[in-house]
């Protein structure tokens, strides 16, 4: 009887050790130690030993119980975590990969400089708007102190919309000056307003010109406007875009619808003010035009010009960003070129 168990055992753990499923490790179980098994069986029998025997067959027999019992509990925990051992495999992630740089985009440059150049009169109280790019002669134009026939009118190659030149005439504005006319119409003073905006001019290109650009138009009209206002809010920029070292001047200019008119450049930054090709040998970089707002602008809009004073100016985004980065052709900036963009 004994050798039977011993027999019995080997043959258990043999196939416990090969049961590789819980469906084979459960077949295991009924064949070893289910009801109807060898072991429980002998157990059965034991009544019928003499009680000499019962004591040493019935010892072992429990033992043998038990310890193929705690071996099935075993089994079947090796089973279970095996298996979810292979699920977590084959849905883990390789955190050691490199990972797939996703490609991100950014500012196109020109707005870039757009956002900054409003920063910096934001910070100054000014109010950021926009305005139409199809606009009438009026507004382009006669308002702004510009009549037909005016001379002033070859300083804007203009692109028409309409053929028949009235002043209700549709054109692709030249500038954002038109604003000037349209904000003082709708708002009383005290104003301050920026316009960032695009603009229009019928001119063949070149690496200085193109026949669509930006500009930030800025306009403030109160009670006691002087030239002193214009200047040191135009200085404030200049040290807000190009930093406090680089020195920025004021010289007198003609615009019909200022006056006095005046254009403001700062130092060059690539000689520093000795004179360079990039300068034409002046030593000073102009970027925007300016003056205090013509009476009868003013008054065309509904303002009366001896009670309020109002300075105005604008610049060409692409200007200020050819300069600060040094870019040899204005028409990199709509090229779609990659390698062009990706260097802002
Ligand atoms: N609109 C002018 C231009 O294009 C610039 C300007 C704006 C000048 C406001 C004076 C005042 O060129």
């Amino acid at each position: 009887m004994l050798e039977e168990l011993e027999r019995l055992e080997a043959g258990a753990r043999d196939e416990l050790a090969r049961a590789g499923s819980t469906a084979e490790l459960e077949a295991w179980r009924v064949k070893y130690l289910g009801k109807k098994s060898t072991l429980t069986g002998a157990l059965r029998s034991l009544a019928s030993l003499s009680p000499e025997e019962r004591r040493t067959v019935g010892a072992r027999a429990n033992a043998l119980k038990d310890a193929l019992q705690s071996s099935y509990a075993e089994k079947q925990e090796t089973l279970s975590l095996s298996s979810i051992d292979k699920s977590l495999l084959s849905a883990s992630v390789d955190v050691t990969l490199p990972g797939r740089p996703t490609p991100c985009g950014r500012l196109h440059p020109i707005t870039q400089v757009f956002q900054e150049i409003c920063a910096v009169f934001a910070r100054m109280g000014f109010q950021v708007i926009e305005g139409p790019e199809v606009e009438r002669d009026y507004y382009n134009f006669e308002a702004l102190n510009i009549p037909q026939d005016h001379p002033a009118r070859d300083m804007f190659a203009t692109l028409w919309l309409d053929t028949e030149q009235d002043r209700d005439a549709r054109l692709l504005r030249t500038h954002t000056s038109p604003m000037q006319v349209r904000l003082m119409e709708k708002h009383k003073p005290p104003l301050r307003f920026i316009v960032p905006g695009r603009t229009y001019r019928y001119e063949a290109t070149d690496a200085t010109h193109d026949w669509m650009f930006h500009q930030v138009e800025g306009l403030a009209v109160d009670t006691d406007i002087t030239l002193r206002d214009l200047k040191e809010t135009l200085f404030e920029f200049c040290r807000g875009i190009f930093g406090r070292d680089t020195g920025a001047r004021f010289r007198c200019d003609y615009f019909p619808f200022v006056e006095p008119g005046g254009e403001v450049a700062i130092e060059c930054f690539q000689c520093k003010g000795a004179g360079c090709r990039l300068c034409k040998g002046s030593g000073w970089l102009e970027i925007l035009g300016c003056g205090m707002v013509h009476p009868n602008v003013l008054s065309r809009c509904g303002i009366d010009p001896t009670v309020y004073s109002g300075f105005a100016f604008g610049m060409g985004v692409e200007r200020i960003t050819i300069l600060r980065h040094g870019v040899d052709d204005i028409r990199h900036f709509y090229s779609g070129d990659f390698r062009f963009l990706r260097q802002f």
